[in-house]
């Protein structure tokens, strides 16, 4: 065959293969077998082979292509992924229609396009000239992961689109939209899900709590082989920015990705005014126990565009949509046993072992009691009957006894009053619920505090997880997060399933987390109550480890210097100097510095700006710009402080859309009011 041949035969292969591959994965009517299907495939690697410069980028044997990343790249979205208010039932459905209506000064029905909200997790795919160039995560909205690599190898995800029929272009032949990036949602089918949970737990992996979890444990591979063997799926429902494309309302949108070969769901429906909205959101709840992926609420949206624009939107969710979401599953099973488990803070939390009982699609073990004196109050006993429930992403939970059900031999409740990990003594402090082994070496506590130092929110190591962490800590080979930094590479080899490149990734894993930046660390560091925004507004406001510690060691008079910083309130403050207090503690820092962390930000007190150094300054509503978090960083940054209350000593307010009784009371005690844009001139560029 000669070159001109193949160029032809391979492009006539792809595009029967992408055919093939949308029949099977987009429309769920395969026309081939799959042993048809694989001999078409080997022929296309075959002749690829033959003709390696013919290879194309968008060719179905480039899916899972290159070599595990180092790490993501961040990319920026061109347009903002929004997030969506929530409805929890009829009457706020109702009041979303009556404020859109009020907006658009409407008296008539409007039309809707009702949705699933799928249980995945949001991307954005860029579609240029018809062929897929990037995928991203939703991230935090602005700026998320590119993955495209990862979502390559899903082969609901068209490669190339196919021209729409209606669009033409000047010359009357199937117009392609010179950009399109596409929003949907990647989640794991339930049958799926259950099939890798079953081989995760024989090859001793921890399964996933549920689909949303796995399908982003799998999307977040940095080696697309991975993600290419797990089964994910995909459904197309939004747009971000375009070009050459044009749909003037949601329903025309969703049979434009069709038509174009991406995979949308079959399930959305248009429907006029509130009451066909209410019922329709009741036949797809009816529907939710037979389908085969999860679905968490349905999502309402305004149909037409125009209108959309008009509403707009309000703190990053737009005023014409709302996610009505289904009432959490509920389900009857019994207590087989209640047990518990030790947290990293030492925490001793009471879980009840069920019986085994499919709550959606998710098999249900185990749900949390929270504390003990939940479980007294609630009286669950070993052998009841409970009704569990599972509402969204959190561990189940018992709701109530049936004690219509209890039979007579069932086992009060007796709380330990030894740590189940060492054996050690359990404590409760005065007006605290929690009981806490106060050992500061207990295993269990130890392995909880890895596992949340090497996660992805705190000094992210991978390959660093529940499984290794257990194992560490058993075999003695760390006694504290500080012991991470000086494990060596036979010691890392005595684990169980560490060959040499496993251990390698491992090793440069944990010496990469040295240059995480301070925030992280201090989040890192399991402070109680010091969650990722409030290790933030520390590393603003302090700068360096040295100057937090620093402050604790300060005995701290009438107020608090530590309550300035935003979110920091008496308990709070009490937390963290009992935390620094601890001559442990002061050990592991010490061992941290050693080790080389960074423990500076290079921001704080050093480099305050004369306009905000030492200021107070006190946000209200809505900003447009950034988020009221953002702001208060920005003052951090610059040396001022930020307080979530006005009161006199406050320098200044910046009052956003909306703003209300903090405004009020700027005006009364004569407290300085700017106004964003202001704000953002003191900023400077
Ligand atoms: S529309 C502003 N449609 O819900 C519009 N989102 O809270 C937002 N989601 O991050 C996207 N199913 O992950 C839309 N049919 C659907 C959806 C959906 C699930 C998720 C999506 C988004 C979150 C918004």
């Amino acid at each position: 065959m000669d070159r001109e041949e193949a160029r032809r035969e391979l492009a006539r292969l792809r595009a029967e293969i992408e055919r093939h591959n949308e029949l099977y994965y987009v429309r769920d009517a395969p026309e081939i077998t799959d042993a048809e299907y694989d001999r078409l495939f080997r022929r296309l690697v075959d002749l690829e082979e033959a003709f390696p410069d013919l290879v194309t980028p968008d060719s179905p044997s480039q899916r899972v292509g290159g070599r595990p990343l180092e790490q993501f790249a961040q990319v920026r979205h061109s347009i903002p992924m929004l997030s969506l208010q929530n409805a929890m039932d009829e009457g706020e459905v109702r009041a979303f229609d009556d404020r859109v209506r009020r907006f658009l000064s409407r008296s008539e029905d409007l039309d809707y396009v009702l949705e699933p909200k799928f249980d995945g997790l949001s991307v954005e795919l860029v579609y240029r000239d018809g062929l897929l160039v990037q995928a991203s995560t939703r991230g935090d909205g602005v700026t998320g992961e590119d993955v495209t690599a990862n979502v390559r190898t899903i082969r609901a995800i068209p490669l190339r689109l196919r021209p729409r029929n209606q669009a033409l272009d000047l010359f009357g032949s199937p117009a392609m939209p010179r950009l399109l990036e596409v929003r949907g949602e990647v989640f794991m089918p339930l049958d799926r899900f259950e099939a890798l949970n079953r081989a995760r737990e024989q090859a001793g992996e921890p399964p996933f709590a549920n689909p949303r979890n796995a399908a982003a444990g799998s999307l977040r591979q940095l080696d697309p082989r991975v993600t290419a063997s797990r089964p994910l799926d995909f459904y197309a429902y939004a747009m971000g920015a375009t070009d050459g494309f044009e749909v003037s309302s949601q329903w025309e949108l969703l049979q434009a990705l069709r038509e174009m070969g991406l995979p949308v769901s079959d399930l959305p429906r248009r429907v006029r005014g509130i009451e066909a909205v209410i019922e329709e959101y009741r036949r797809l709840e009816a529907l939710r126990d037979r389908l085969p992926f999860e679905i968490d609420g349905t999502v309402v949206k305004v149909d037409s565009f125009a209108l959309q624009r008009e509403l707009g939107e309000v703190s990053r969710s737009p005023r014409w949509a709302i996610a009505f979401k289904f009432p959490p599953r509920r389900e009857v099973t019994r207590v087989v046993d209640i047990v518990e488990q030790v947290g990293r803070t030492g925490v001793l939390t009471p879980v009840a072992e069920l019986e085994p009982v499919r709550l959606g699609g998710v098999l249900v073990r185990r749900a949390t009691l929270h504390n003990e004196d939940e479980v007294r109050r609630k009286d669950v006993r070993v052998g009841d009957f409970v009704e569990v429930q599972r509402a969204g992403d959190v561990i189940p939970d018992v709701v109530r006894v049936r004690t219509d059900l209890r039979p007579a031999d069932a086992v009060p409740y007796q709380p330990r009053t030894t740590c189940p990990a060492c054996g050690g003594p359990v404590s409760r402090q005065e007006g605290e619920v929690a009981r806490r082994c106060v050992n500061a070496s207990c295993p269990a506590q130890l392995k909880e505090h890895l596992v949340h130092f090497a996660s992805r929110r705190a000094m992210d190591i991978e390959h660093l997880g529940d499984r290794v962490a257990d194992q560490m800590v058993e075999r003695g080979l760390v006694q504290s997060v500080a012991d991470l930094y000086r494990l060596t590479r036979e010691q890392v080899l005595t684990l169980d399933k560490m060959a040499d490149k496993s251990a390698t990734n491992l090793l440069q894993a944990i010496d990469r987390s040295r240059e995480r930046p301070l925030e992280r660390l201090i989040f890192a560091l399991g402070i109680p109550q010091v969650g990722e925004a409030l290790a933030r507004s520390l590393a603003f406001r302090y700068g360096s480890l040295d100057a937090l510690e620093a402050e604790c060691d300060q005995p701290p008079g009438d107020e608090d210097p530590l309550m300035q910083v935003e979110d920091v309130g008496p308990k709070v403050a009490q937390a963290i100097r009992g935390w620094f207090a601890q001559p442990e503690n002061r050990a592991l820092l010490r061992r941290l510095r050693e080790a080389g962390l960074r423990t500076t930000s290079g921001a704080g007190e050093g480099s305050a700006d004369p306009a905000f150094a030492g200021k107070t300054f006190v946000f209200t509503g809505t900003l447009r710009s950034m988020t009221r978090e953002e702001g208060q960083a920005r003052v951090l940054a610059r040396g001022g402080k930020v307080s979530g209350s006005v009161s006199r000593k406050t320098d200044f307010v910046v009052a956003g859309e909306e703003a209300g009784s903090k405004l009020a009371k700027a005006r009364d005690l004569g407290v300085r009011v700017i106004s964003e844009e202001e704000f953002l001139a003191m900023l400077g560029p």
